[in-house]
């Protein structure tokens, strides 16, 4: 059952946005899959056939996010999903971390993101209907020592989503907050995060948060938490006195 015309997926080359595609390619969606690594787009694209165009672009990069939003603005062939997931993250102290990679993660976490659902809502907003899926991370709920910038991108995205889920509500469009907790993909090994420093059971596979954030995505929810230890986690995060989180935030998983 095809629950979307045409998708066009960020951070499709891997991860959960990989499983995401996958997902929707099954349903028969039509897709826009977009990365950087256009090698690793093509051979997804083969391996999936249907309607698939790769868009090799960097998101960190103002010509890499226009476009991308040129092509959401296309009455032609018209996207009414748009799912924002490319993001990444760095580890480590703040001033130990390299300033301009930094700031990658906000111009791709943050500032794609924000152009991206603009041109969205715009097309959307015309046709009456549509949906976007940003995704977040529990790390929105919680500062992190280590973490700082990502966490704080991902508290962006949250925060952005749901007030976008209110504004477009009344024009047919909903918008979707997925805030998943440790998913097995690259996103440690590229963040420098050594992931054997986390018991496994806090660990959840790509497929699994594909699928919750596109059935939440499908039900118009506003925010998505995949799993019961995640759920816990959030409503700890929220509810517990703000030393207590920032205690919870300073522990660093990667040390022996
Ligand atoms: N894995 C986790 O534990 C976890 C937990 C919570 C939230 N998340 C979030 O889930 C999302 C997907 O991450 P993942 O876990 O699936 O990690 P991943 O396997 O590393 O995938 C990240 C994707 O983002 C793309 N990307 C990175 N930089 C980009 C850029 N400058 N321009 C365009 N695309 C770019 C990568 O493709 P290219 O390298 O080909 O460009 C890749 O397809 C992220 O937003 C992440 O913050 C992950």
């Amino acid at each position: 059952m095809t629950r979307w015309r045409r998708a066009l997926v960020t951070g499709a080359s891997s991860g959960i946005g990989a499983a995401i595609t996958r997902q929707l390619a099954s349903e028969g969606t039509a897709l826009v899959i977009v990365a950087r690594d256009t090698r690793r787009l093509d051979a997804l694209a083969a391996e999936l056939g249907g309607d698939i165009e790769v868009l090799t672009a960097d998101l960190s990069t103002a010509d890499g996010v226009t476009a991308v939003a040129d092509r959401l603005t296309e009455v032609e062939r018209p996207v009414d999903l748009l799912v924002n997931n490319a993001g990444f993250g760095f580890q480590g102290p703040y001033a130990s971390l390299d300033y301009e990679a930094e700031q990658r993660v906000v111009d791709v976490n943050a500032g794609a993101l924000h152009h991206l659902c603009h041109a969205a809502a715009g097309s959307m907003t015309d046709a009456g209907s549509g949906a976007i899926l940003n995704v977040a991370s529990v790390a929105a709920f919680i500062p992190s020592g280590s973490n700082a910038t990502y966490a704080a991108t991902k508290a962006f995205v949250t925060s952005f989503s749901e007030s976008l889920h209110m504004d477009l509500s009344s024009v047919g469009v909903t918008v979707t907050a997925s805030c998943p907790g440790f998913t097995r993909t690259e996103f440690a090994e590229r963040a420098g995060f050594d992931a054997s420093s986390v018991p496994k059971v806090f660990w959840q596979s790509a497929e699994a948060v594909a699928r919750h954030a596109l059935d939440a995505t499908e039900k118009g929810k506003a925010r998505a938490v995949p799993g019961a230890l995640n759920k816990i986690g959030v409503f700890l995060f929220t509810h517990a006195p703000r030393i207590l989180v920032r205690k919870a935030g300073s522990i660093d998983l990667d040390s022996d």
